[in-house]
């Protein structure tokens, strides 16, 4: 796994815009072989959503062949409610960019049957080849999409009741009314997320730092659902120094020692890439010809 530390909000955001940016790039996605981005909503990602919305404005990015998958949905607020999660991505990302509204998968959270939403929304992700890059905020619980403390850690897409404290963290966007505060949610489950090629999480704010703690320094635990990162072959987790104020500075100061011989090797505008060794060893051996490391 990988940690990656930027000074503040703005960097991580900039940072995680340009790293999916290159993935979709390097990908070169066609229609018969979409790049597929699952994504969450939140505070966390609007930055990142910001930047991409340039860069497609810009003519560097483009969506005409990503496909998208979000991670959660509240059940029973109608599609249109500016709180839908389904506004949320339309205002915020979809309608700014290339994208085909087909290409775009949100759960219903007024389906007829809740349970069979979840199944085909599952059977969907199988279809167009799985999730090539699920990126994640956590809520400071450290639960990814609306898999709250105590989920299992194998879970699939389903209806979860959602947890006192998410239902008042959420209350903020219901003016700061709990009893507005939807409390069932569709989401995609912790195996869900972690079947996907590669994982990125976005970790700001000193309101995060121990479920950040938790999740690098303590063992993977169904308490704190992100920590099941650390079972995945290719997880990236990108945060803020606000977020590392609950770790052992050697923590803070191995993974920065981690990136600085990476950024050595590689060169720092090529920081983003995360690629396999092959296509590390092209840029190296392009720049400077110095060996290359394993990916850590
Ligand atoms: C909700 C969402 C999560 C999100 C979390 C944190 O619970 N279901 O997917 O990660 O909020 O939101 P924020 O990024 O605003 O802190």
């Amino acid at each position: 796994m990988r940690l990656i530390i930027r000074e503040d909000y703005d960097e991580v955001s900039e940072f995680v815009a340009n790293y999916i940016k290159e993935r979709i790039r390097q990908f070169e996605p066609t229609s018969e072989r979409p790049f597929v981005l699952g994504l969450p909503t939140g505070s966390s990602p609007i930055g990142v959503y910001k930047r991409l919305v340039s860069l497609c404005k810009s003519g560097k990015l483009s969506f005409q062949n990503v496909v998208t998958f979000n991670m959660d949905e509240y059940v029973g607020l109608p599609r249109d409610h500016p709180e839908s999660y389904h506004s949320f991505m339309w205002e915020h990302l979809f309608m700014h960019v290339d994208i085909k509204p087909e290409n775009v998968h949100i759960l219903d959270g007024n389906a007829p049957d809740l349970d069979e939403e979840c199944k085909k929304f599952e059977t969907e992700i199988a279809r167009v080849g799985g999730i090539e890059l699920f990126l994640s905020g956590i809520g400071p619980d450290g639960h990814i999409a609306f898999n709250e403390p105590g989920s299992s850690l194998t879970s699939r897409t389903r209806v979860k009741t959602l947890a006192y404290e998410t239902i008042i963290a959420n209350s903020r966007f219901f003016d700061g009314d709990v009893a507005k505060v939807p409390k069932l949610a569709l989401t995609v489950g912790v195996a869900t997320v972690m079947d996907a090629r590669e994982v990125l999480v976005i970790i700001t704010g000193a309101h995060k730092a121990i479920a950040l703690a938790k999740c690098i320094e303590e063992g993977v635990n169904h308490m704190w659902t992100v920590s099941a990162i650390q079972m995945h072959p290719k997880g990236l987790i990108v945060c803020d120094e606000d977020a590392t104020l609950e770790l052992h500075v050697k923590t803070v100061k191995y993974f920065k020692s981690i990136e600085h011989v990476h950024q050595s090797l590689i060169g720092s505008e090529n920081l983003s890439l995360q690629g396999g060794v092959k296509q590390l060893k092209n840029i190296i051996s392009s720049t400077n010809n110095r060996p290359t490391t394993p990916m850590e």
